[in-house]
């Protein structure tokens, strides 16, 4: 695994825009994997703004994000997608089209997630896949646990994310207990990983990561099996400060 080491925040969101308008450049019409969360929104302000002043273009880009709460309304300013338009795709000359988010209201999860993988595979596959990490290492909504599936998938969220990602809702109570998500097999096929960390809350994680092992106990460390990953790192994240 490659290791970028960052002192802050915004070092690590500059690095991972770069490698992700290399691409845009190498690729234009390449498949972008993307996460949600607060640490890649530093990587969408940049490539917004790249966008803007014509230093990259979207309009052949596809993309896929890798989660979405279960069961969520689109319109829910908590669910991925509304998140995604407002923090990114509204602000970028993309199709909406090429646009890919796993629909929190399909009526048959299961369904939903077939032909999520479907879809990517008829797109030639996830060139760059970005991702974040959660506090117990879950990459998607790949929770720690014995068996960790390799597709797309509904799983019930641990009592630590719901904790966590409580802070974007009124109340832990509102936080869904369920979310449809890409699974380890789909991650792992895409051609390229970027992985980005940033707070001391990610210290253990990153640190069990960069330990080389893998284990369920911590799905971000199937990374390891992987031959073209990028770990970008804050110094609070490596546990440096
Ligand atoms: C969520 C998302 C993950 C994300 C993680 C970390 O649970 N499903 O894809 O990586 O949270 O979020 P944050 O970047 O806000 O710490």
């Amino acid at each position: 695994m490659n290791l970028i080491k960052c002192n802050n925040y915004d070092e690590m969101s500059a690095q991972a825009a770069k490698i992700i308008a290399a691409q845009l450049m190498k690729k234009p019409n390449c498949v972008l994997g993307l996460p949600t969360g607060s640490t890649p929104l530093g990587v969408y302000g940049i490539l917004v703004q790249m966008n803007k002043n014509d230093k990259i273009d979207f309009t052949k880009v596809k993309t896929f994000n890798l989660d979405e709460y279960y069961p969520i309304s689109k319109k829910n300013t908590q669910s991925y997608h509304f998140f995604m338009h407002d923090n990114f795709f509204n602000h970028i000359n993309i199709d909406e089209q090429n646009v890919n988010i796993l629909n929190g209201e399909a009526e048959n999860p299961q369904i939903e997630c077939e032909l999520y993988e479907e879809k990517i595979k008829n797109s030639g596959g996830i060139d760059l896949q970005l991702l974040g990490i959660g506090q117990n290492g879950h990459i998607g909504f790949n929770e720690p646990g014995k068996a960790l599936k390799s597709k797309t998938h509904l799983i019930e969220l641990t009592q630590n994310t719901i904790n966590a990602n409580s802070r974007f809702f009124e109340k832990t109570e509102d936080v869904p207990k369920k979310s449809l998500t890409m699974g380890i097999g789909t991650i792992m096929k895409a051609k390229e990983i970027v992985i980005i960390a940033s707070g001391r809350e990610k210290a253990n994680a990153v640190y069990e990561l960069l330990s080389g092992e893998i284990t369920t106990a911590n799905p971000s460390t199937i990374l390891n099996a992987h031959n073209n990953v990028t770990l970008i790192a804050d110094a609070a994240a490596l546990g440096e400060n």
